[in-house]
């Protein structure tokens, strides 16, 4: 036994950040941002806190499923970080929501959803659950550096919550982690103890946009052929791509990669930029929402971050309306 994805539900701050807004900002244009990236705008966080929005996607997915708080056994949030150092995020919404479960968060950047999964999984086939929530954001806008144009241009705010209840729909996950923290890293920042000798630095985001660039197209090819095959499907029998949203020309390559039609890869990068490990489910959801998946059809979802991790998995969607 595995699970089945029964609801989903996300949640995006209101404000909407263009491309020519930030062009007043940094020496960039909508020009450069379009073509190197497919981002047009991207969703920031004003009055909105990370655990108003982790709640509100919370309370989406579980109304959407049609399962209660007091129903749920388990609650992981995957973020990079919380409202706080603690509590974790998970209890935090656990209280808001009104839940009893045990909850944790789990931090794999980008891949947190998916890895997420893997570890709801377990659960399940231990048989220790029956309802589990996953939450996935991240609030990347407070930890960018916003006179960077390499990075300030690509992410953006929110994310998306998934409950899973007793299935046989994960047809096969994979999860991979190739220790590295010079290529991406986001420094803690602030130290309060006296006695430590090295400098603070500033707790803003770093990258390689080229080597991660390397990094997610070999991944998302590598990622997606591997769980495509351990789950006993071909290439062809892949309904819906549900890709982490980076960059378009990463989904375009992967696509091209794959030798699978680009119109079966689902994209929202266009509205959201990356919302880190809000990125995949926040896909998942519109692309529930919106009729796009059909009761039996098959998903493959991957996802790549520091770490340097990836996910990726194969699931069957168990919901809406038949094929
Ligand atoms: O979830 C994982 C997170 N990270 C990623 O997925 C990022 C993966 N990497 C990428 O998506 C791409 O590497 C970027 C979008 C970050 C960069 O695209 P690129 O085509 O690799 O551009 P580049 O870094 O090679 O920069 C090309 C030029 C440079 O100018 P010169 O040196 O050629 O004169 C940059 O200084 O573009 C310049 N540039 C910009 N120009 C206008 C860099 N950022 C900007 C900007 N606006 N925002």
């Amino acid at each position: 036994m595995s699970f089945s994805i029964l609801g989903t539900g996300k949640a995006v701050p209101e404000y909407v950040l263009t491309n020519e807004e930030l062009s007043t900002m940094v020496e960039t244009n909508d020009e450069w941002i379009r073509t190197r990236t497919g981002i047009q705008e991207r969703h920031i966080c004003k009055s909105e806190t990370l655990t108003e929005l982790t709640v509100k996607a919370a309370n989406a997915a579980l109304e959407n499923a049609g399962v209660s708080p007091e129903q749920l056994d388990l609650i992981i949030c995957s973020t990079m970080r919380g409202e706080n150092i603690t509590p974790s995020q998970a209890c935090v919404i656990q209280k808001e929501i009104g839940a009893t479960c045990p909850a944790f968060d789990v931090n794999a950047a980008c891949s947190g959803f998916i890895y997420a999964l893997d570890i709801a999984d377990g659960y399940f086939v231990r048989k220790k659950v029956r309802y589990v929530l996953i939450v996935s954001m991240d609030n990347l806008s407070n930890i960018i550096d916003w006179k960077d144009r390499a990075t300030c241009v690509l992410f953006g705010d929110g994310g998306a919550a998934a409950v899973l209840g007793e299935g046989d729909d994960l047809l096969s996950i994979n999860l991979t982690a190739v220790g590295n923290d010079k290529v991406l890293r986001i420094p803690h920042g602030t130290n309060s103890s006296p006695f430590y000798e090295h400098d603070e630095e500033r707790a803003v985001l770093h990258m390689e946009g080229n080597e991660v660039y390397k990094f997610a197209v070999n991944a998302m090819a590598t990622g997606i052929k591997k769980s495509v095959a351990d789950a006993g499907l071909e290439m062809k029998e892949v309904d819906c791509v549900i890709p982490h949203q980076a960059n378009i020309r990463i989904i375009n390559a992967s696509a091209k990669n794959l030798d699978i039609p680009k119109e079966k890869f689902f994209c929202n990068v266009m509205h959201y930029g990356n919302t880190s490990s809000g990125s995949v489910p926040i896909a998942l959801d519109e692309a529930n929402r919106s009729g796009v998946l059909k009761k039996g059809d098959i998903i493959a979802m991957c996802a790549f971050g520091a770490g340097l991790t990836t996910g990726s998995c194969v699931i069957r969607w168990n919901k809406g309306e038949e094929k």
